[in-house]
């Protein structure tokens, strides 16, 4: 029997659908499961794509159906079970195979897996796949980090199931260990900024300006055609146009307003404060979540403290409107250039030479945060692939100053008012404290210093 160009391992929702799309591609694959009779029912779900997917019981015969060097995908759950999975899987592996975890790992364990395999003949790859259940089936963004010589085994597989932007595969090597799952990380991060921007501007459209969900839906539906245009605008626009079955209300108004995290926000919160570098959108996201899964507690307090009167709706709403919707798109590049400098800094920390054109490029298809801007930041990054920080290129530095006003008039009201809008104020916050120079001390004739906390930090 002809062997399996790719080998995966796991076949659940994201491992199946990936393995479906490696098929559909051309590519025949093996698979493996814990369970076997998984594996025969997903053969069974395969259809006409059967024919190119190998259904392994055991793991020899897993092994023996793969061409060698043979590029493995553990598509588990994050955590001690792949370490689990590698430890079973090493001791039937020959030199040169590749290990490939593509959950969302934190980078560090990755860091770890990949130097415990550098004793052995093994090789590992951190590879972050994002844009969901569907993303995986159709064409995820891809972000690989291991050495060169694996990503060349595994590039033709790779570039035929990643997303399209344009007809430029979404799929890039980005460095050695961690670096595909670090990226995939901060990807996260913004995913989280993004969302709790989101959600900020529907609550002052909500409470602010009393609109219902489908109303809110509809101005969503309006900004995804114009320079807001993403993936998050457009189901942001389903979600509240959704009705829920049994009270014919709004969905989001009858799902509990309480958010749980997986713990990739959480990371780069942490590993931007690990690096010294601002990340406040991210971080409110996170704090947001937190705060949101206290409901008993919220609940209480507001019976303590009570609301703040609401002041008056802006007399111009349709001025107002347009000043939200220039108020995310300023907010948005805040939260995105503090993403790429803490990718700028880990790469320097860590030795990675993350090139930032190449991330934007991939996150342009396929997964959760492409978009119309991303196109943008690609290109701003490709003029000037160093520059310290995304909002001083000429093209963002444009937007901002064309933005920062409505973002400003726009966190006003809801302070005055009670409405919690922590992304969007810590983005005003980012701006202006970025923006000033101080205490007008003089950098003429002096060697540029940067003043590096996380040269100080306790080991
Ligand atoms: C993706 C997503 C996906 C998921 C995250 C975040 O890129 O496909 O980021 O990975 O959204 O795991 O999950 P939580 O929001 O539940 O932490």
């Amino acid at each position: 029997m002809q062997q399996a160009e790719i080998g995966l391992i796991g076949l659940g929702v994201m491992g199946s659908n990936l393995a479906l799309n490696i098929a559909e591609k051309g590519n025949r694959i093996a698979v493996f499961n814990r369970t076997p009779a998984r594996t025969d029912e997903f053969l069974g779900e395969a259809g006409d794509l059967a024919g190119q997917i190998i259904g392994c019981h055991t793991i020899e015969e897993f092994v023996a159906a793969i061409r060698p060097p043979r590029p493995i995908i553990i598509m588990i759950k994050a955590g001690e079970a792949v370490d689990q999975q590698m430890a079973a899987l090493l001791p039937h592996l020959a030199k040169n195979d590749i290990m490939i975890d593509a959950g969302n790992a934190n980078f560090r364990d990755t860091v770890a897996r990949f130097e415990k395999l550098a004793g052995t003949d093994v090789t590992f790859i951190g590879m972050g796949v994002s844009g969901g259940e569907e993303g995986a089936r159709h064409g995820p963004s891809i972000m690989v980090g291991g050495t060169e010589e694996s990503w060349k085994r595994v590039e033709p597989v790779l570039t035929s199931i990643a997303a399209k932007f344009n007809d430029e595969p979404c799929v890039a090597w980005l460095g050695t260990d961690g670096a595909g799952h670090f990226v995939k990380t901060i990807h996260n991060g913004i995913e989280y900024a993004d969302m709790q921007m989101i959600a900020e501007i529907y609550g002052i459209l909500r409470d602010g300006l009393k609109m219902s969900a489908a109303e809110i839906g509809d101005i969503f539906g309006q900004w995804n055609k114009g320079r807001l245009n993403s993936y998050l605008i457009e189901i942001t626009e389903k979600v509240l146009k959704a009705t829920d079955p049994e009270t014919g209300k709004a969905m989001v108004d009858v799902i509990v307003d309480s958010a749980g995290q997986k713990g990739t926000g959480k990371w780069s919160a942490i590993e931007a404060q690990n690096l010294a570098v601002a990340a406040s959108g991210i971080e409110a996201a996170v704090a947001g979540r937190v705060l949101s899964s206290l409901r008993e507690e919220r609940i209480a307090a507001e019976k303590l403290f009570g609301l703040p009167g609401l002041p008056e709706a802006p007399k111009d709403k349709a001025a107002f409107i347009a000043d939200l919707e220039n108020a995310l798109l300023a907010a948005k590049i805040a939260a995105y250039a503090q993403g790429f400098a803490v990718m700028s800094s880990a790469s320097e920390e860590f030795n990675w030479s993350l090139p930032m054109p190449t991330i934007a490029n991939i996150w342009r298809a396929g997964c959760i945060i492409r978009s119309q801007f991303l196109d943008e930041i690609t290109a701003a990054f490709t003029k000037d692939p160093d520059v310290a920080n995304l909002v001083v290129t000429p093209a963002f530095a444009a937007m901002v100053k064309e933005t920062d006003g409505a973002l400003r008039r726009v966190v006003a009201h809801p302070v005055l008012s009670g409405l919690p809008v922590p992304a969007l104020a810590s983005a005003l916050s980012y701006f202006d404290t970025y923006r000033r120079s101080g205490n007008g001390h003089p950098l003429e004739g002096e060697p540029a210093r940067r003043f590096r906390l996380s040269r100080l930090r306790l080991a």
